[in-house]
């Protein structure tokens, strides 16, 4: 059997399962959508948020890139956020890193994997802002962590300065924005206690999300 054929077979199963214990359940979504979540991640094939969360579908709208990063010239997920919090009327933000994210280990080798080392350069801007954390580490292995947790920190920052967000704080929207790492080897996320849901406590829960790591010089 073609792979293709077999994922088809997959694919048929899953909706007859889910009709025999929902029958309504897909002529209910095919209606619309009411998402509470966006998640943005990683593609890394082990970090699929609906299993990770146990959602079913419907319940979050998802957006993943190399390494969760959040650059305010990408129309791509600018898009994603402007739709989600407009049209979606989404209540949480989750950046949502991993542990052992191929992308940030890429840029502390230096490796080079061709046209994707271009997008990873904003992670390697996250490298040289926080520096001085770095040289202080011994292990490769913890190095690796600690830029997984530091990527998330700066992407979230990067969320609430875009002007659909401030927009939305702007006209009282409820909205709050959160930084969390998952870990590949036990299943868990982990809040990086960045949570945010206005300009005035932005500054205040980077600098305290910073501290949480053991670096005090933190600033915008
Ligand atoms: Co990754």
């Amino acid at each position: 059997m073609r792979e293709l054929d077999e994922l088809l077979e997959r694919n048929r199963r899953w909706a007859e399962s889910v009709k025999a214990t929902q029958p309504d359940f897909f002529k209910q979504l095919s209606k619309q959508q009411h998402p509470k979540y966006l998640w943005i991640g990683c593609s890394d094939s082990r970090v699929p948020a609906n299993q990770i969360l146990g959602l079913a579908p419907g319940e979050i709208f998802v957006h993943r890139n190399v390494a969760n990063v959040v650059v305010h010239a990408d129309l791509n997920c600018l898009s994603v956020l402007q739709f989600a919090i407009d049209v979606l009327k989404v209540e949480h933000i989750m950046l949502v890193g991993h542990y052992g994210c191929g992308g940030v280990r890429a840029v502390l080798d230096g490796a080079r994997h061709g046209l994707v080392d271009n997008w990873l350069r904003h992670v390697g801007d996250v490298l040289q802002k926080h520096r001085d954390a770095f040289d202080i580490i011994d292990t490769t292995s913890m190095k690796h962590a600690r830029l997984c947790e530091l990527n998330v920190i700066e992407q979230v920052v990067n969320i609430c300065q875009t002007t659909i967000v401030q927009d939305a704080w702007d006209r009282g929207q409820k909205l709050e924005v959160h930084g969390l790492v998952y870990s590949l080897f036990d299943g868990r996320l982990r809040d990086l206690g960045i949570s945010t849901h206005s300009h005035v406590t932005l500054a205040e829960t980077y600098v305290q999300s910073l501290a949480r790591l053991g670096i005090t010089r933190g600033s915008f």
